[in-house]
């Protein structure tokens, strides 16, 4: 795998295939980074813990959960209105290439590595990734929208991340990924009526998995204490969490008729979201975002405005769209910056990370 591939002309692929190759600032990306490193951790400090985690994701707890079953209800794609329409094929697309995004990093670690008990993780949550990555395909298939995986696999641009960075951002989205899956599988779980697509209930146990993964990396984080106390890592893990949450919010806003089918108010959601995955990251950062913060809404809405503002004279185009998105780009930076510098809160972190899905 090249690790600088640049995004090829898509020939002969469909239109969701070239949407899911595309990288802007607001699209799930792919990951390189220096594998030979990461073989080198050594479990041995948490090797309890390890060993523990390990046999639950060998037992394979969701070994026939990704099949369709007479649960899955018909989706009626042809009759649905034509915004909804293309906000669900949003949504699914950019969840499976968060997935299949996983699966191909965690591939390559466990094909490049020599150090078991990384292989070995590796190894299951590539096969969770993949199965998540297939299953959001089907649905996709049902529509006659799926996407190329080989294709994407070989066309989208990998961003190369030091392990400490993968660790800070991957253990994030998968502790996300699981907060934002069991918030709309609870919430539809009073809301039936509010489930636009089969898929919703699969949720609960594919987050187990999500939950599990991150799981793993507040335990690979545990083995060297530098990670996450040092004061330029504090820092770090500061950057990764305003990045993480902020880009969930502009992106979950861009998809205001999906949610409103859906039942749900965006900033509600998001805000739940936040909060659970900020509530469960106390296992490992022993800083936080204050998500209650007056600031922390008005900083989030100035970079929605900001980013919207971009895309909009990207779209356009010529020097009116340079100059537009030189103003938006220096406006955005700026939202960043202020909700970066909105004073967090501290944490003692506790010597066992261990945690089991609570929500
Ligand atoms: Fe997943
Ligand atoms: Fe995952």
């Amino acid at each position: 795998m090249n690790a600088h591939t640049e995004t090829k002309p898509a020939a002969a692929v469909n239109e969701t295939t070239q949407k899911a190759s595309e990288t802007t600032l607001l699209d799930p990306r792919f990951y390189t980074t220096d594998f030979d490193e990461l073989d080198r951790i050594d479990v041995t400090p948490v090797r309890e813990e390890w060993d523990k985690l390990i046999a639950e994701m060998r037992s394979d707890p969701n070994k026939t959960h990704f099949k369709k079953t007479e649960d899955w209800d018909p989706v009626d794609w042809e009759n649905m209105d034509p915004e909804l329409k293309k906000e669900l094929t949003d949504f699914l697309v950019s969840s499976l290439t968060a997935e299949f995004s996983g699966c191909v990093l965690y591939k390559e670690m466990k094909r490049r590595g020599n150090n078991p008990d990384i292989c070995e993780l590796f190894n299951y949550m590539a096969r969770d990734e993949a199965r998540h990555a297939g299953f959001i395909n089907d649905a996709l298939r049902e529509a006659n929208i799926g996407v190329n995986l080989g294709f994407l696999t070989k066309a989208k641009k990998y961003t190369y991340f030091r392990p400490k960075f993968i660790y800070y951002a991957t253990y994030l989205s998968e502790k996300i990924g699981y907060a934002r899956y069991i918030t709309i599988y609870r919430h539809l779980e009073k809301h039936p009526e509010h489930r636009i697509h089969p898929i919703f209930k699969w949720f609960e146990q594919w987050c187990n998995d999500e939950f599990r993964h991150g799981e793993a990396f507040a335990l690979l984080m545990k083995t060297d204490p530098k990670l996450t106390e040092s004061f330029v890592n504090k820092l770090w893990i500061r950057f990764f969490l305003v990045a993480v949450f902020s880009v969930m919010y502009v992106r979950d806003h861009a998809r205001p008729a999906f949610h409103e089918a859906l039942g749900i108010d965006i900033d509600e959601y998001d805000h739940e979201v936040f909060r659970k995955t900020s509530v469960i990251a106390r296992q490992v950062f022993p800083i936080e975002v204050d998500i209650d913060n007056p600031r922390w809404q008005r900083g989030l809405e100035r970079l929605r405005a900001a980013m919207t503002d971009m895309d909009s004279a990207r779209r356009k185009g010529g020097v009116g769209g340079f100059f537009g998105r030189m103003t938006a780009g220096a406006r955005s930076g700026a939202a960043f910056m202020s909700l970066y510098m909105i004073p967090v809160k501290r944490n003692a972190v506790p010597e066992n990370p261990r945690l089991v899905p609570a929500y």
